[in-house]
């Protein structure tokens, strides 16, 4: 291995404290700077960390130690802070979704293009073991051809445990744009691009309740549909059905299934590294456990970050902008079609990131 890339962190959020230890612990990583548009909390968030500066935005993008700014920024601010990290030469990490819109997204790219720099996007949680076991089996003819799946997320809204949950209800939010993004990638990951979607959404309420911390009992506006359904139509020809709802209590359908020709196949939380993958073949009694076949081991988030900093130039990184967009691209068209009331085409696409290694491998 070369010399580890130097990340620079701009918002020093909640997401924040997942990142800081895994690159803590990562050797292909390293924090050399923090900025927040609050510097107390940046303070604050790498105060367990020796020689990390804090500094403003930007005289973090101007800093010549930084080679990638990890951006977990809220939604509305991914392109602007992006576009300065690209002008400024540096390699771009986002938090998802890519942008607040696909039309941000790919002014993005391209000027990444143009610079000559990378793109990488969460989530990087489909490269942990369970939406990688689930891939395997799938590519491993374990069910036979892919001809649908479903994937279900059923909250009540994060404005319940977020102190800040006024981004989950402005547009880049919504479970769609917030958790979508690890659906949808699970799904694009196991059964490829997609080419059609057709959706409905609603909306329950115009307020929220915020739930905890300092400002617990404000209410802030709602602007986006809180609970979105549709399909997803995959070049394979396989239907994906949807559900992503803040707005009903919870629900027991598994997190996502994949149905084939010759059997299911049951595929963890991809909001979440690991995770149990079941399979039930046509003709056998009930599910059978799956071992862990492929995959990072012991991952969290900012593993992606880590792959994205070994992949080789010239290589598209696993999680990956093209993906990230295409993401982005299906989510706006799910909303577009929900308010029209007409199938989308998407135009964008993306080939299916490379697997992560079998039979699971570390990255530390
Ligand atoms: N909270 C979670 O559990 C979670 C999980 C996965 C992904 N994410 C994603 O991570 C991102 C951040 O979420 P969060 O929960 O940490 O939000 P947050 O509101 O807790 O933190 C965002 C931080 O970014 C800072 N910020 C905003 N605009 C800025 C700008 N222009 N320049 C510098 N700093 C700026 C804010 O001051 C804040 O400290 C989002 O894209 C979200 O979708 C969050």
């Amino acid at each position: 291995m070369g010399q580890p890339m130097n990340v620079g962190v701009v918002g020093c959020g909640a997401i924040s404290a997942q990142y800081f230890p895994t690159i803590d612990r990562l050797p292909q990583l390293r924090l050399v700077a923090v900025a927040d548009l609050d510097p107390d909390r940046a303070r604050e968030a790498v105060q367990p960390y020796a020689g990390v500066d804090v500094l403003s935005v930007a005289e973090l993008m101007a800093d010549p130690r930084v080679d990638v700014v990890l951006n977990l920024t809220v939604p509305a601010a991914h392109a602007e802070i992006a576009l300065a990290a690209i002008a400024a030469g540096k390699h771009v990490y986002c938090e998802k979704p890519l942008a607040a819109t696909a039309a941000e997204a790919g002014r993005i790219l391209q000027a990444a293009d143009a610079a000559q720099v990378r793109v990488g996007c969460a989530p990087d949680t489909v490269l942990g073991t369970g939406t990688q076991t689930a891939r395997k089996a799938i590519d491993d003819g374990l069910i036979g051809r892919p001809v649908a799946a479903t994937a279900m997320m059923v909250t009540p809204g994060h404005e319940r445990w977020h102190p800040n949950p006024d981004f989950y209800y402005v547009p880049g939010g919504g479970p769609l744009l917030d958790m979508g993004p690890y659906y949808i990638t699970s799904l694009v990951t196991m059964l490829g691009p997609v080419t059609t979607v057709i959706g409905a959404a609603s909306r329950t309420r115009a307020k929220r309740t915020i739930g905890s911390g300092p400002r617990r009992g404000e209410e802030i506006p709602v602007t986006v549909d809180t609970h979105v359904t549709g399909v997803l139509v995959h070049a394979s020809g396989a239907l994906s059905t949807l559900v992503m709802s803040f707005d009903a209590a919870t629900t027991k359908a598994p997190h996502i299934e994949v149905h084939g020709e010759k059997g299911s196949l049951v595929v963890p939380n991809p909001n979440h590294f690991d995770g149990l993958v079941q399979v039930l073949s046509i003709g056998d009694d009930g599910w059978r456990d799956l071992p862990v076949a492929a995959g990072y081991l012991e991952a969290g988030r900012g593993v992606g970050l880590a792959d994205f900093a070994a992949t080789p130039v010239g290589e598209e990184p696993r999680a990956g902008g093209t993906l990230a967009f295409h993401v982005l691209d299906v989510m706006e068209s799910l909303l577009a079609s929900a308010h029209s009331g007409a199938a989308v085409t998407i135009t964008s696409t993306c080939a299916r990131p490379r697997p992560v290694a079998s039979p699971g491998v570390t990255l530390w």
